[in-house]
């Protein structure tokens, strides 16, 4: 078995090598001076079966992906499968006005092209699998999340939105706390408001999970809100930190004691690690 790392998802690929005892492809990808993309992968993976991993955000990427799946295919392998660990684009999951596009179905109709297997992490909604035209799977960081606040004393997990409370749920099962959620409304691209809904918080140990923070906006209200609220002490997680901007600085000044993402996308607050979960679906489904 063969891994192929793009250049976004290196630390997980390296994390599968080992895992399923596979070997890293050796792989050029550089960019012209104009910016578009080059390509080359050294090995020959005739026959082989080959993982390519990569995330599909920034924009440059889905390219980068596109280009690897096409050098890959080119030499024949046994199975071609396509690990996405932070799926990009998809929080367009429906229309919600006439004449969108639906972006999550219209990437992963092309990137799941020509590719056997789909593994991604925590997709905005567990449908979006359902897109692809190949079989695709995803599996959920949000154990591994409420592994790693196991020790904080957590008393109470919450959803910034409705749409986010299963994953709020999973977390107290497995923390043997309570879960809600809060009601967010969203007003543009960076604000977004949230109904005052008393939740019992007084005193409390609060962790608020979340599938993507990206410009920190909602998760900075949520704490507010529950700090205004009496909570003692807020934990803030998400699988995918993408941390726009002065994202972590509005979380922090809104009260949060810690953030805490996976490394879907590699940053400074990536204190979980996914690898073993894609590994897990990797070999029930890859390694006869
Ligand atoms: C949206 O439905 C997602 O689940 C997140 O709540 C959202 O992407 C967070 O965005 P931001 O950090 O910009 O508020």
């Amino acid at each position: 078995m063969y891994v192929v790392s793009g250049s976004a998802s290196k630390n997980i690929a390296s994390h599968l090598v080992r895992e399923l005892s596979a070997n890293i492809a050796d792989v050029e990808i550089r960019r012209f001076i104009d910016g578009e993309c080059y390509v080359r992968v050294k090995d020959d993976l005739e026959g082989e079966d080959v993982v390519i991993v990569q995330n599909t955000y920034p924009d440059e990427n889905i390219i980068e992906t596109i280009l690897l799946k096409s050098a890959v295919k080119d030499m024949e392998p046994r199975s071609l499968t396509l690990v996405i660990p932070y799926f990009g684009y998809a929080r367009q999951d429906r229309k919600f006005l006439e004449g969108e596009a639906v972006s999550a179905k219209a990437l992963a109709e092309i990137i799941g092209e020509d590719v056997d297997l789909i593994v991604t992490v925590d997709p905005h909604k567990d449908y979006i699998t359902e897109f692809f035209k190949t079989k695709a799977i995803s599996c959920s960081a949000v154990p591994e999340i409420a592994r790693y606040l196991a020790d904080r004393d957590i008393d109470v997990v919450l959803a910034p939105d409705k749409g986010a409370v299963g994953r709020a749920k999973r977390a107290s099962e497995i923390l043997g706390c309570e879960s809600d959620f809060l009601e967010k409304v969203r007003i543009s691209d960076e604000i977004v408001e949230m109904k005052t809904k008393r939740i019992d918080v007084k005193d409390k140990t609060v962790a608020i999970i979340d599938d993507i923070i990206s410009t920190g906006g909602t998760m900075a209200k949520a704490v507010e809100e529950m700090k205004k609220q009496g909570a003692k002490k807020i934990y803030v997680a998400c699988t995918h930190g993408l941390f726009i901007g002065n994202a972590i600085d509005k979380i922090e000044k809104a009260g949060a004691s810690e953030v805490i993402s996976t490394d879907t996308i590699e940053n400074a607050y990536s204190k979980v690690k996914v690898a073993p979960q894609i590994a897990t679906i990797l070999k029930e489904n890859l390694i006869n």
